[in-house]
């Protein structure tokens, strides 16, 4: 294998593939200044709304756009940034910033809803024969965009990016200045959105006759074992003469050995000509990309001028099938799978929307160890990055636009997330939208569902739409014409619906919403928590119970997608401050399971589960009678107290046991049987705290994607048992070349700061005995220490080393 990938390498060097090539990407992510503007006030917005910046092209005096201004005193920052995170929450009376989880950003806050943003780089003259562009995958929201005092352009959307042609603008052996003005005054949505620039920002450069932006496009068919790949790729020539180029493309196995090619096939373009070419390759015997093996598959296409590569470009993409029926559901590969999803919105403890790449694979990774095989992307465009984890995971993906409205600037953005999204295996499903209200039930509802699912079918017809409405057994407005009907709650409507409409298949675009609080056992209407089991539901919601053993049994449910995998800011439900991030995951801000986590995992994973709770401290509540839960998937399960058992019980499918328990100190254990093996959970009662531990699941670094870890921290005690009840305030030291991003602790009324300025002590409380620090490498090699304290209890430490 390594012979024939070296083999291939030789070749497409030897046809110049490497050495003309002038495609390059490169990231514009370190070394940004940053500063507050003012929404209301242009003295106070670096002149923004005095000075004249459209009137005349190339210049923009006196403001940060122009290359004299001084931005010593900005702060520095690296991007993905979210500016919002690091601001204190305040306790404002009204709908949308509790919605947005308190945070002062929106309208009615001026001084902290503008950014200005300022980054230099430069670029070689022996460039400068080359086009180039700069791509935005994410701000939020609204922004202009300057480069060396030239208007760029505007990117509107807080979630879908865009790609500007700088060409035009750019100087060589000298400094370019890029400046953006990001205006966060108007939400999008009605949960936390972040501010700022949260994703990266790309400097592509590549030639004149090239590949448009997203021009690639690959889909297969697979039939017993051969399959069909086509690859469509766009050409576009930006030369002053006309082109005569041709087109080749190879497909490749994940280590980069040749499978198949097409043959070279000759396009001539004139001046600003576009011309699309679509290649079919038969591949033998392929390995097909599933959710269990996530076989990825690169496509190389290759334009070639008088015999010299001038661009290619390599996708990876997947060869699966997707098939969908009324009756009997979804089916991958020819394989009938039950949706087992999650909705989720996408931001983390401790840095709001900024994920870094690596943070992307860490939630994909804790979903499937739920055994989850499905993520729904609400309510918009999510990171390139959360992609590409779902493609190599394996975890299936409904990728939702972010409004039902089909003016310019929506269908723009379906057709961005489309043509960015198309290539991705894990995208079985495009959503056109969600909860319209106001229109779904109505024409306007079904005539703008119609145009979007157009633009769909033209840009990617090897796949379907869903809408997801909040409508129980009704067919009227843009259900009329959506292919699958999605659910929001009204589950049980759904076999009514399908009785009436027995053609339209059905998915559970939104189920559960059942609110938790980790570790919490009472209602508590004070710090706004709510019990850790699956007894508390809004009014339009229902518990995991009530709509899983509805979907699990019916192949007329093509599954479902529960609100949420993991909890996140804003929405806090059903209360309101000091609550500030919703309950609705069956993860808390940090990942950190829930009880209800495991009701999920029991029916939805292979793995054999037994999980007890609530703990076993309840100190001063000797002789009281506790409700105990066990979620499994044994057949039976026997629970004993300090060796009593107090009864055997058959474990209904798709449901839990209860038993109520006197308590008295000591040992709670569950035995489960499952096809004839046992299985054991214990819960015990724990002294008090003795030790810190931090735990992460790698310790291996480097600056590019795994440049950041997650380091979950808990208590045990003397006796090594996880103590489950310490609210202890821990305090943080990190040395070597890194540095810490981010705290959190799931707390949903926590209002400690997520992140420290320089020089400050990072701090967090524990929450229910866990909390989570984020650390990221910075420039260096070496090895990191996390070094975590608490009066009282000894220290913990972890080390990376940083390659
Ligand atoms: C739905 C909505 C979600 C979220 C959820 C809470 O109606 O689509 O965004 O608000 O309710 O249960």
């Amino acid at each position: 294998m390594r012979i024939l990938s070296f083999l291939l390498s030789v070749l497409l060097a030897f046809a110049g593939f490497s050495q003309t090539n002038p495609r390059e990407r490169r990231l514009l992510d370190d070394g940004w200044k940053f500063h507050f503007g003012h929404a209301g006030d242009p003295s106070k917005d670096f002149n923004y709304g005095i000075a004249n910046l459209f009137a005349k092209t190339g210049r923009a005096d006196k403001t940060p756009i122009e290359a004299k201004f001084n931005d010593r005193e900005w702060k520095n920052v690296n991007l993905p940034h979210d500016w919002a995170v690091a601001l204190p929450f305040v306790n404002v009376k009204n709908n949308d910033v509790l919605a947005h989880g308190y945070k002062p950003v929106g309208g009615l806050f001026p001084e902290t809803s503008i950014g200005w943003y300022r980054k230099k780089f430069t670029v070689a003259r022996a460039d400068s024969s080359n086009r180039f562009s700069i791509q935005f995958d994410g701000i939020f929201r609204d922004a202009k965009i300057w480069l060396n005092g030239f208007y760029v352009g505007n990117n509107e959307s807080g979630y879908v990016g865009e790609t500007f042609d700088v060409t035009d603008y750019l100087h060589y052996d000298r400094e370019n200045l890029l400046v953006l003005r990001v205006d966060a005054t108007q939400y999008e949505g009605w949960f936390y959105e972040g501010a700022g620039i949260y994703r990266h920002v790309w400097l592509n450069k590549y030639h004149n006759t090239h590949i448009r932006e997203n021009g690639v496009f690959v889909h297969a068919k697979h039939e017993g074992s051969n399959a069909l790949v086509t690859v469509e790729t766009e050409l576009v020539n930006k030369a002053l003469t006309p082109a005569d180029v041709s087109v080749q493309v190879y497909i490749t196995d994940r280590n980069g050995r040749e499978m198949a090619r097409s043959a070279a096939f000759p396009v001539a373009l004139g001046i600003l000509g576009t011309e699309k070419v679509e290649q079919n390759i038969p591949v033998n015997t392929p390995r097909l990309w599933s959710i269990e093996d996530p076989y990825l598959y690169r496509a190389i296409a290759v334009v070639k001028q008088e015999g010299k590569v001038i661009d290619s470009i390599k996708q990876r993409f997947g060869i699966r099938t997707v098939t969908i029926d009324a009756n009997k559901g979804l089916f991958l590969n020819g394989k009938q799978v039950k949706l087992k999803g999650t909705n989720n919105h996408h931001d983390h403890a401790g840095i709001g929307t900024a994920l870094p790449d690596a943070m992307h694979y860490y939630r994909i990774r804790r979903l499937k160890e739920m055994g989850s095989n499905a993520y729904r992307t609400s309510h918009n465009a999510p990171n390139p990055e959360l992609l590409d984890a779902c493609d190599s995971l394996g975890m299936l993906v409904m990728d939702e636009h972010r409004l039902l409205n089909s003016s310019p600037e929506y269908t723009s953005q379906l057709e961005r997330l489309i043509r960015r999204d198309r290539n991705h295996p894990s995208v079985f499903m495009w959503s056109i939208g969600n909860e319209e209200g106001y229109v779904q039930t109505n024409s306007f509802g079904r005539r703008i569902g119609q145009s979007l699912l157009m633009l769909q079918q033209k840009l990617d017809p090897t796949r379907t739409s869903t809408y997801a409405a909040d409508l129980a057994n009704f067919r009227r407005g843009i259900n009329e014409i959506i292919p699958v009907r999605g659910f929001n709650y009204r589950d049980s409507a759904v076999a009514a619906y399908h009785r009436d409409n027995p053609g339209q298949p059905i998915v559970g675009t939104e189920m559960g919403s059942t609110v938790t609080t980790r570790g919490i056992y009472k209602v508590d209407t004070v710090n706004a928590y709510v019990p850790d089991q699956d007894i508390t539901s809004p009014w339009w919601a229902s518990t995991a119970e009530e709509w899983w053993t509805l979907a699990a049994v019916n192949d007329y449910w093509m599954g479902g997608f529960i609100w949420t995998g993991f909890d996140y800011r804003g929405e806090p439900t059903p209360y309101e401050w000091p609550n500030i991030n919703s309950h609705f995951g069956v993860m808390d801000v940090c990942g950190f399971p829930k009880n209800i986590y495991y009701y999920y995992k029991s029916w939805w994973s292979d793995e054999d589960v037994v999980h007890i709770s609530p703990h076993w401290n309840w100190k001063g509540r000797e002789g009281e009678p506790i409700e105990v839960w066990v979620n499994s998937n044994a057949e039976q399960v026997e629970l004993f107290l300090n060796g009593k058992s107090f009864g055997k019980k058959d474990m209904p499918r798709n449901r839990h046991l209860k038993w109520m328990v006197p308590y008295k100190a000591g040992k709670l254990e569950a035995i489960g049987w499952r096809k004839g093996k046992k299985n054991k959970a214990v819960v015990e009662t724990t002294s008090a705290p003795d030790k810190l531990v931090l735990q992460s699941e790698f310790t291996m670094l480097d600056q590019g994607e795994n440049n950041t870890a997650v380091v979950n921290i808990h208590v045990i005690d003397a006796k090594g048992r996880t103590v489950p009840d310490v609210n202890e305030l821990v305090t943080f030291t990190l040395s070597g070349p890194g540095k810490i991003i981010g705290v959190g602790n799931g707390d949903p009324s926590s209002h400690e700061p997520d992140q420290y300025s320089e020089g400050e002590v990072w701090k967090r409380k524990l929450f229910n005995g866990k909390c989570q620090v984020i650390v990221q490498v910075e420039k260096g090699v070496g090895k990191i220490t996390l070094e975590a304290k608490s009066a009282g209890i000894k220290a913990g430490m972890i080390s990376f080393e940083v390659k």
